[in-house]
């Protein structure tokens, strides 16, 4: 039985699967420019983010009716359920879409037919996090919550997201306190490709109350220091990590150094259909290359749900809460 745990960090836009890909492209006339599945799987080999989004806006294309959004998170869902995940905290870009001319309500509605119906189909608990794209204006994220005003009670919080570099945190303070005066929770990507001030930033400019990734706090102790103290999660992701080129090597990754200074981890997929690896796959590959001890894995399984926004349904939390801790981790 896989490690029970939550994710807290996945694109559904990254969950597309090159099968699912050439299907929604036959389904809507959307011409892909690539001849089979398999020549689109040898593009997934990127440089850094910049490369990856690239080809991830690209493929995204083919996501136009409420049925592809449904069927794309249903996809995600039974796929996490069979890896142990049995809460998920589900980010989407709707201004790659609404870019596009599909609504707000396409995209929303589309995904919630899947998230409604979520926990008697797989088990799995959901919310919803809409994020901004840091390359797009400060005006444009302000539009975009104003879109999602209709929407408000199927999202719990807003994130931040795209090409980090040259985009800090700071530039999006007014549409964050918008959010906040909504009732909405706030995440943002900091400290992925982007400088360790990013990370302190989102937390005093922005006010989130989780770091998505968070990696290069490593690079400033008083930082990680801070983070310890304020028990900040951050929400790891290690095989991304490794595709995009943040770190060498899998075995290089400095999350076994993270655990031991404090920090408050969580392994998380990204955008498994392209980075090699669902929940479960992810936890596996943590497990057996960092060799993790049996208590530094329930800790990590323990966090994803201590991290995750469940005040609303704390007997949940407690219950999967409990199934961690009677879980054999060898
Ligand atoms: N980083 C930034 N933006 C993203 C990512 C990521 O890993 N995945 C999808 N959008
Ligand atoms: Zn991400």
């Amino acid at each position: 039985m896989p490690v029970p745990k939550a994710e807290l960090h996945l694109h559904i836009e990254g969950t597309l699967e090159p099968e699912l890909a050439f299907a929604l492209a036959a389904r809507n006339g959307v011409e892909l420019p690539y001849a089979d599945t398999g020549t689109l799987r040898e593009a997934y080999r990127f440089q850094d983010l910049k490369s990856f989004l690239d080809l991830y806006y690209a493929l995204m294309t083919v996501l136009r009716t409420e049925r592809d959004f449904a069927d794309l998170a249903d996809a995600y869902l039974a796929r996490a359920a069979a890896q142990g995940v049995r809460h998920a905290e589900i980010f989407f870009d709707p201004q790659a879409h609404l870019a596009r001319g599909v609504g707000m309500g396409t995209v929303v509605e589309g995904l919630w037919r899947a998230l409604g119906r979520s926990e008697e189909r797989h088990g799995v608990s959901t919310r919803l996090i809409m994020c901004f794209l840091r390359d797009e204006s400060a005006e444009s994220a302000m539009a975009t919550l104003d879109a999602a005003t209709p929407y408000l009670h199927r999202i719990t919080g807003v994130g931040l997201d795209s090409a980090e570099v040259g985009h800090p945190p700071r530039k999006f303070r007014e549409v964050y306190e918008a959010a906040a005066a909504l009732g909405l929770r706030r995440v943002a990507h900091a400290g992925e490709e982007g400088p360790p001030e990013y990370i302190t930033e989102a937390l005093d400019v922005l006010g989130v109350e989780r770091v998505d990734h968070g990696l290069r706090c490593v690079e400033e102790p008083a930082l990680v220091e801070r983070l310890v103290r304020e028990r900040v999660p951050l929400t790891l992701c290690p095989l991304s990590n490794v595709r995009l080129r943040t770190v060498d090597t899998l075995a290089g990754h400095p999350l076994p150094a993270m655990l031991d200074a404090g920090l408050m981890c969580t392994v998380n997929s990204d955008d498994p259909a392209y980075f090699g690896g669902y929940a479960g796959d992810t936890f596996d590959a943590v497990r057996e290359t960092l060799g993790l001890a049996p208590e530094r894995l329930r800790e990590l399984a323990r966090n994803s749900f201590l991290a995750s926004f469940l005040e609303d349904d704390e007997e949940r939390r407690a219950r999967y809460l409990a199934e961690v801790e009677a879980y054999d981790f060898g």
